[in-house]
């Protein structure tokens, strides 16, 4: 039997960091939106062994690739010997802020479990995802997320519905941000090293009510100040974004995403045309109705 699964991504509408870990990690608050755009993998089990293909040369295919680890990780705690070929379409970028290597591994987790009839329950999946990464556990589920710890304690949130209608437009410009820097470069900004806590979760309760303007308002990452001192250009972007009529602009993750919220798909398209008339098409530009 084959299994094809669609892998999302997501944007962080607020990633709040409360402070610096003893384990290297740092403790945050966010606010996951999950988003519409997707990679495709296809499992089909085999004799033996795990073999990884992928259309994007720029991604290692061995035991270093989150699809690979995730399953590695579900043959060690299932106990299922099985070999499986697995096939990655990648869509979308990497070194991102998007977390689509992330929902890489958290679809794994799930195909792998329901070709092999289930023998790993969620709260099993849960703690495998914790350990691929900490934005894995959020892509075990649809829901916008709460998240807490160093990212991997969710809690889901009903849709939001005053989002419906509204746009996103996503640009990736021609870089990519490797995480474990912006992290670093945290810490000469104590300040944004040291958040106050309840920004995402006041966020989550702007994005369940009806004020989409008052919602907008809220979006916040702390990782922008100390990466925007180097990618000054990341905080262009985000200035053309709200002259072509964005009522929210942010950085995802630790970048080198930037998204901007527009009221209708019209506005974000417009939008679109002006950022690549003003800064060229090099890069990854998109426009996802929501
Ligand atoms: O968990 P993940 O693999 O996504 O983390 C990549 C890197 O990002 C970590 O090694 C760490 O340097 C940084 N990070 C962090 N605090 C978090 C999440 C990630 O410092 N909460």
């Amino acid at each position: 039997m084959n299994l094809t699964r669609t892998s999302a991504c997501k944007v962080n509408l607020v990633l709040n960091i409360l402070g610096r870990r003893t384990d290297g990690f740092h403790e945050l608050e966010t606010l996951f939106l999950p988003v519409p755009l997707h990679d495709e993998i296809e499992f089909q089990p085999c004799d033996s062994g795990l073999h990884l293909t992928c259309t994007n040369p720029a991604l290692p295919t061995d035991g270093s690739n989150l699809v690979w680890r995730a399953a590695e990780a579900f043959r060690t705690e299932s106990g299922i010997r099985s070999g499986v070929r697995m096939h990655l379409r990648k869509n979308l970028p990497i070194a991102a802020g998007i977390g689509a290597g992330s929902a890489n591994a958290a679809t794994t987790l799930l195909a792998l479990n329901e070709l092999f009839g289930h023998p790993l329950p969620e709260d099993r999946l849960d703690a495998i995802a914790a350990t691929l990464g900490s934005d894995v556990n959020f892509f075990l589920q649809p829901l916008p997320a709460l998240a807490t710890g160093r990212g991997e304690q969710i809690r889901p949130v009903p849709a939001f519905e005053i989002l419906r209608g509204s746009s996103l437009l996503l640009y990736r410009p021609a870089f990519g941000i490797a995480t474990p820097w912006a992290f670093r470069e945290l810490g000469k900004h104590p300040a944004l090293l040291n958040g106050a806590n309840g920004k995402a979760a006041s966020a989550a309760d702007q994005f369940a009510g009806t004020d989409l303007a008052a919602a907008a308002g809220c979006l916040f990452n702390s990782l922008e100040v100390p990466v925007f001192s180097k990618y000054p250009i990341l905080a262009e972007f985000q200035v053309c974004l709200r002259e072509a009529g964005a009522m929210g602009t942010l950085m995802s993750g630790s970048g080198s995403t930037t998204f901007g919220l527009f009221a209708s798909p019209t506005a974000a398209e417009r939008a679109a045309e002006r950022l690549r008339s003003r800064h060229g098409d090099r890069g990854w530009l998109v426009t996802v109705p929501l």
